[in-house]
């Protein structure tokens, strides 16, 4: 019985600084408000699917301090299951996030206890990954844990989503597991070694990318919207125009978002809509899986 979906992924603490600009080389800058919360694109992507009333497993791990128990609980508050989330012996993956004015971040992870997953730990997670229908995956945990992840999720035939984020080499073997794939403009840009910013280049983008994976690919473009390729057609779907306040986790918002849909069996534009929907209505707030809508908000 098919009835739930998966996450495999991170868990950082966030410290997000909102500021004017970022500071030039050697200089020190005043930043205007320190916000403190909990992330990680894989616990983001779980907080999501959570809110958005999909049975959700977190497979995960954190370090054993108050950062740690702190993720578990804002996870259980967004209806995550996180019995499979355990702890290890480095401190919490954490992310320091600069934000600008028009929402728009950067920011640097570090890794953790993210990366103290091991094959025992999936392991311990067979059986909710045999019941998955989706299983999504992102890049702030070991390839090779992914990987190994990735080919348990194939036996059990659920339908696997990569959100390749951060840009990082992916295994040969992945691409062949990999049902959906989701990437940003810079994603796409180091997955297709070419410069990935107008709506024409990302879908060129969907074009290379899906012959990679075989699969539908969509490439997400900020403010510009979303585009596809299935393998038939092209599909396009304008960004909703909101004041965006910080764009921290939209990319996850609407990895999630898509998720559900695609758990409805709806189809590729009305997926789309709905995850534009979502992800839009994140930016308006600060902060990451905090500001995620619940279903009947959206
Ligand atoms: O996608 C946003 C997330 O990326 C942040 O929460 C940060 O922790 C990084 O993982």
């Amino acid at each position: 019985m098919k009835d739930c979906v998966s996450v495999l992924g991170s868990l950082n603490y966030d410290f997000l600084v909102k500021q004017k600009r970022m500071p030039t080389l050697g200089e020190t800058y005043v930043g205007d408000k320190l916000i403190e919360l909990c992330g990680g694109k894989g616990a983001n992507q779980a907080a999501q699917c959570g809110r958005l009333g999909l049975e959700t497993f977190m497979i995960g791990k954190v370090g054993d301090d108050i950062y740690g128990t702190k993720m578990i609980n804002e996870l259980k508050k967004s209806n995550v299951d996180t019995k499979y989330i355990k702890k290890g012996s480095d401190p919490c993956g954490m992310g320091i996030v600069h934000i600008m004015p028009d929402g728009e971040y950067y920011s640097t992870i570090l890794r953790g206890a993210n990366f103290e997953l091991s094959f025992s730990d999936i392991n311990a997670a067979e059986d909710i990954i045999r019941r998955s229908k989706i299983m999504i995956f992102q890049l702030e945990t070991p390839i090779e844990i992914i990987e190994y992840t990735m080919s348990l999720a194939r036996k059990y035939d659920c339908y696997i989503i990569l959100n390749a984020a951060p840009a990082t080499e992916i295994t040969k073997k992945m691409y062949e597991f990999i049902d959906c794939l989701i990437v940003n403009e810079s994603e796409a840009s180091f997955y297709t070694e070419n410069n990935v910013q107008s709506i024409q280049e990302a879908q060129e983008a969907s074009h290379y990318l899906y012959n990679l994976i075989n699969g539908l690919t969509i490439v997400t473009l900020g403010k510009k919207g979303s585009v596809a390729y299935d393998g038939h057609r092209d599909y396009f779907t304008p960004a909703i125009e909101v004041n965006s306040v910080d764009s921290t986790g939209a990319g996850d918002a609407y990895t999630s978002a898509l998720v559900y849909s695609l758990y409805q069996d709806w189809d590729i534009e009305k997926s789309m809509a709905f995850a534009t929907k979502v992800s839009s209505i994140t930016v308006t707030k600060d902060g990451g899986q905090n500001s995620f809508p619940f279903l009947e908000e959206v």
